[in-house]
């Protein structure tokens, strides 16, 4: 089966809605943040801190590659993942769906993990700036789910119907 990839800001419901797939869907679950942390040895903080961003990107786009090359998974990306051009590249061989949610929604959900996510460090006016500087890059995803108000059940079952229609299967989801 062709792999599935879901893009998005932080907080957008990526990891939920993936582990609620990797079941319906029968596909193997990859949570690239996690696939991160397994290769460096560290947890994404302590990347951030030790060895900077870009090499954080380095491991990204490393990890995204081995994992598209599995074939037949559904992959939580991190949020920055649309970032790195090459990252783009790479995911075209699958199908991918963006998660939208606007700005207060996200900070909303986010709050209380900085521990975890060192990008929300900086304070929610950087947040916010963060989101509008990548907002076209997620605009430009052709496929893309509105997750306001739904719980990750329903997010879920759009994002299913909508990776169906480009597989060209009848969605016998639900
Ligand atoms: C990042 C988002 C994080 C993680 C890293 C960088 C980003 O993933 O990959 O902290 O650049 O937006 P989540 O979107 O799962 O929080």
């Amino acid at each position: 089966m062709k792999s599935l990839i879901l893009t998005g800001f932080m907080g957008a419901g990526k990891s939920s809605v993936a582990h609620i797939l990797s079941q319906t869907l029968g596909l193997r679950l990859v949570d690239l943040d996690k696939e991160i942390e397994t290769n460096a040895g560290m947890k994404i903080s302590e990347i951030f801190e030790n060895q900077g961003e870009k090499r954080f990107r380095a491991i990204e786009t490393e990890c995204l590659r081995r994992a598209i090359s599995r074939g037949g998974v559904v992959m939580a990306t991190g949020g920055g993942v649309l970032t790195t051009p090459a990252n783009v590249e790479l995911m075209s061989e699958a199908v991918v769906v963006n998660l939208d949610a606007d700005i207060e929604t996200l900070l909303h959900r986010v709050r209380g993990t900085e521990g975890r996510r060192p990008l929300l460090l900086g304070g929610e006016h950087k947040v916010r700036e963060l989101f509008a500087e990548r907002r076209a890059l997620y605009d430009a995803v052709p496929l893309r789910v509105a997750t306001e108000g739904l719980s990750a059940l329903e997010v879920a079952s759009r994002v299913s119907a909508l990776y169906f229609a480009q597989v060209g299967e009848v969605d016998d989801q639900g």
